[in-house]
């Protein structure tokens, strides 16, 4: 079983390297930010508001997500596009920090590499919570620039302004909670992502494959 932890704030490039390691060493990949937005999106479309903890905890109980490499769907609904939309990026950061979310969805990522065999995981604490045994723990860096560049060229409507300012606010968030905060595993390779290219990256990653 080969586990790879890939951890790092939002536009720090860990889909494309993540998706791209996976690719190259014929691993599965799991966006676990896909599984936040996913109940984010879940409650908005059930009108239940994303801070109260008590529904949304039994929501995240019930609540069918199946995150795929392309496809995220959420109780049988196609719900890709939306998931990445304003409302939900506003909402997750809130729901991402429920402990009783947090404790169903690391629990469905285990289960996800139990049943492969191993994969590359994408998140916020992976290294540090999920898999802090995984073979290989990647902590992605960017600076704030290079991220909210990357972030708003992702899509046509973003502003460079709003979006810099979007990606502080959900930093300061995913770092502030008391729950699983992003943080650096002790033991992970930080990369500096701003300068280098994902073949670069990639390239260097597999190398220090154990
Ligand atoms: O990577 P992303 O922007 O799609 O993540 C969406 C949100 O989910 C983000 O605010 C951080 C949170 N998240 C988390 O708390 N733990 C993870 N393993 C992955 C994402």
């Amino acid at each position: 079983m080969r586990v790879i932890a890939i951890d790092g704030p939002a536009g720090s490039g860990k889909s494309t390297v993540a998706r791209r390691l996976a690719d190259r060493l014929g691993l599965g990949y799991l966006d676990t930010g896909a599984m936040y937005r996913a109940v984010t999106f879940a409650a908005l479309r059930r009108g239940i508001d994303p801070a109260d903890a008590d529904d949304v905890a039994k929501l995240v109980r019930s609540v069918d997500v199946e995150v795929g490499r392309d496809e995220v769907m959420v109780d049988g609904v196609d719900a890709s596009i939306e998931i990445r939309g304003p409302e939900v990026t506003r909402a997750v950061s809130i729901v991402a920090a429920n402990p009783e979310v947090r404790t169903e969805l690391v629990r469905r990522q285990r289960e996800w590499v139990g049943a492969r065999g191993g994969g590359v995981l994408e998140g916020r604490d992976i290294g540090t919570v999920v898999f802090p045994d995984a073979d290989l723990k990647v902590y992605l860096t960017a600076s704030p620039d290079v991220r909210a560049a990357r972030r708003s060229q992702e899509a046509i409507d973003l502003d460079y302004d709003v979006v810099a300012a979007d990606l502080a606010r959900r930093d300061a968030l995913d770092a502030g909670r008391r729950d699983s905060p992003l943080a650096q595993a002790d033991d992970a390779l930080v990369v500096d992502t701003s300068a280098m290219s994902v073949d670069e990256i990639v390239d260097d990653l597999v190398e220090r494959l154990p």
